[in-house]
């Protein structure tokens, strides 16, 4: 994959996809500008040499229709307020008004596109829309790691389209540590799974198992595979759905000699709601009122001992209900964990980010992903289509 670093872009009007998809208040306000510096690096090094940007994102899921709650304008204003170099906000994606602008750009100035998800097209990787967008540009860059697991026509088609192309620094950088962990880990390479669903991570465990020497699991997922062992797990979250597949995934781990682990205990509580009494149980059946909502104090020390030895963590999803304190415990024990761990750290999916930053330990973690189902879909297929169109 060829870099930003290795392109000259003096005068040259690039294209620069970035995944402006920021978090906003109720106002519209950027709440979260993660993942606008993460890519200031790259806007540097267009303006610095003098290139002219069109700066391009999608925002939310308009799905195809504008809509002025999904506009660019709060994350442009935010760039303005960063950068010193103009910064003026399109009205538009495509068309005569965004060609003129475009056609305007002095080298150092940047031209924001609107909302990419405006236009039905990007969704549908559509090949005219994605011409209309070339229009003007002589170079495409693709930082949006965020971004690059959806084959949308600014990622995808457009990528294909222009002949100068390259990635940003963060693609780079997201793509360099997710390779490393998956490709040639310093071993023990331990993996933490959490979250509320096996669905969402049968690809990564079909693929970490064999690369893994352990995978600690954790969160709601966990009551799946204990079910589908036949054990009682009160009102636990449970994917009936998935109980064979939860089966064959236990059955390839101990084939491969894997060790996948499952709380040995629990903390329980007879709902998800703040106030909630809780109770720790170990072993099963569950009383029949209560569900899992977080991994116990002898699992979290487990877990934490176990990620203490490691040398690679790859942690995704949330090991409790972590945004409920009296859940949290567990969840944050192994962020302390995952900080402490003399190790290359990565960190990704919306959720265990958060957590890391709820336990104050993000500064000590080696890499947080920018990307949430990027980087889950990186550690399940080893590509991403926007990666694929920038090297094919
Ligand atoms: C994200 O926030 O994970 C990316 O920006 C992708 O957004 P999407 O899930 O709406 O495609």
């Amino acid at each position: 994959m060829r870099s930003v670093e290795d392109l000259d872009l003096k005068g040259r009007t690039v294209f620069l996809r970035v995944d402006f998809n920021v978090p906003q208040d109720e106002t519209g306000a950027v709440r979260d500008d993660t993942r606008i510096r993460a890519s200031l690096p790259t806007i540097a090094r267009v303006l610095d040499q003098g290139g002219r940007l069109v700066l391009a994102s999608h925002l939310g899921r308009p799905k195809g229709k504008v809509n002025p709650k999904y506009s660019l304008a709060p994350a442009t204003r935010r760039l303005a307020e960063i950068i010193p170099n103009k910064v003026v906000q399109a009205p538009d994606v495509i068309g005569p008004e965004v060609e003129r602008l475009k056609g305007e750009l002095r080298n150092g100035e940047v031209l924001v596109l609107e909302n990419l998800r405006f236009y039905p097209g990007e969704e549908a990787n559509d090949a005219a829309f994605a011409v209309e967008m070339a229009r003007g540009i002589d170079a495409y860059v693709n930082d949006a790691f965020g971004s690059c697991h959806r084959a949308h026509a600014s990622v995808d088609a457009l990528a294909r389209l222009v002949k100068i192309r390259a990635a940003g620094y963060l693609l780079h950088k997201e793509v360099a540590y997710l390779t490393r962990a998956v490709r040639n880990p310093a071993k023990p390479f331990i993996a933490v799974l959490g979250g509320a669903k096996v669905e969402d991570k049968i690809p990564v465990l079909e693929n970490l198992i064999g690369k893994a020497d352990e995978i600690l699991i954790g969160g709601a997922m966990a009551y799946t595979f204990f079910k589908a062992q036949g054990f009682d797990v009160g009102k636990s979250l449970v994917e009936d759905d998935k109980k064979e597949v939860a089966l064959s995934i236990l059955a390839k781990a101990k084939a491969a000699g894997v060790k996948l682990r499952l709380p040995v205990d629990h903390v329980t509580a007879a709902a998800v709601e703040a106030g909630a009494a809780t109770r720790v149980v170990e072993g099963f059946p569950f009383p029949a009122d209560q569900m899992g909502v977080d991994i116990g104090p002898k699992t979290a020390a487990l877990y934490a001992e176990a990620i203490g030895r490691a040398k690679t963590v790859v942690w995704n999803g949330p090991l409790g209900v972590f945004e409920i304190d009296a859940f949290a415990a567990g969840t944050m024990k192994i962020a302390e964990a995952v900080a402490n761990a003399d190790a290359v750290t990565i960190v990704g999916g919306g959720d265990s980010v958060a957590a890391v930053h709820k336990a104050g330990v993000a500064d000590r973690i080696s890499h947080i992903s920018t990307g949430g189902g990027a980087s889950l879909e990186f550690l399940a297929y080893e590509t991403l289509p926007g990666i694929q169109a920038l090297e094919e």
